[in-house]
């Protein structure tokens, strides 16, 4: 049974007479939170809302219509999409944290990490290298994708898992798509001892984010498009490794500069070049950088 704080043990703190008073009063109540990381987070995430509410002289009526919002994006997640990671997404706080989060591959120049996204789907086909993931008749040009995966030093890292998935020219996946066959555009790959495979696809196409709820309207407001460019996606997995998810995404898309979840960023934007042996076809080289750490695999949100 949880028994209620002693309160008559806390230190006064006098009554808050203005907003100062009020951040210092608010905050001495955070001060036996646990554990530590919670109350760090807690802390500066109240002086940031305190300080938020003062720049803007935010009034009642508006706080009320902000938190109206939140809880519709709450109502409007469920087992199909995932409204609160939209609008993280919408507003550049998902790239930020990953940038963040992945800033000892980028000093070391490695690829950027990119969102895993919500269509990543357990148990991927298992496939050799050089096979193509096409199982649908896709249209478009052929694109041979050649990954290696390497470490800080960049050195191989052999029997990586790599899962690519990709949106196809119509931009659909196929399991949003009735005309696409079961895991079509979809393939897990195992690294050789040089850290490589190759696989063979189509040329991706650019999609919208799902714009019928919250997040949807607030695009609206601020007059946005709703497109990702074409993008390939990646996460390689390596015993001894932090798991890193990416993007690569396709220069000539005309929705590049201005990628809904503002993900295309630094090295993820490559050019498609013509293959070097077939010029009907086009070549992307990927290599992945992964940092030692635990090996933490996050859970396909489809199976
Ligand atoms: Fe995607």
């Amino acid at each position: 049974m949880s028994s209620t704080p002693d309160n008559s043990k806390k230190s006064p703190q006098g009554r808050p007479t203005d907003a100062a008073t009020l951040l210092k009063t608010v905050l001495a109540e955070n001060v036996r939170t646990k554990p530590e990381r919670l109350k760090v987070i807690i802390d500066s995430l109240v002086k940031h809302l305190h300080a938020f509410a003062l720049d803007t002289e935010l009034t009642y009526e508006e706080l009320y219509v902000g938190l109206d919002f939140l809880n519709k994006v709450g109502k409007a997640t469920g087992p199909e999409k995932d409204e609160a990671i939209l609008l993280s997404d919408v507003l550049g706080l998902s790239t930020l944290v990953q940038l963040q989060d992945a800033k000892r591959i980028i000093e070391h120049g490695g690829t950027e990490p990119g969102l895993i996204g919500p269509f990543w789907r357990a148990n991927h086909p298992v496939l050799p290298s050089g096979a193509s993931v096409c199982v649908s008749h896709n249209t478009g040009p052929k694109l041979e994708v050649a990954v290696k995966v390497i470490d800080l030093e960049g050195k191989p890292i052999s029997n990586a898992i790599v899962d690519a998935w990709q949106a196809s020219p119509t931009g659909f996946y196929e399991n949003q798509d009735p005309e696409q066959a079961d895991m079509n555009l979809r393939g897990r790959f195992i690294t050789d001892a040089t850290g490589s495979f190759t696989f063979w696809t189509v040329r991706p196409a650019g999609y919208p984010i799902p714009i019928d709820g919250p997040v949807g309207v607030l695009l609206e407001h601020q007059e946005r498009n709703p497109m990702r460019p074409a993008h390939i996606h990646f996460i390689a997995i390596a015993q001894g490794y932090r798991v890193l998810s990416t993007q690569i995404f396709d220069e000539a898309d005309p929705h590049i500069d201005t990628d809904v979840v503002f993900g295309a960023v630094g090295s993820l934007v490559r050019k498609l070049s013509p293959h070097p042996k077939d010029p009907q076809s086009l070549y992307l080289e990927v290599s992945i950088t992964l940092e030692p750490g635990e090996t933490r695999v996050p859970k396909p949100p489809i199976d």
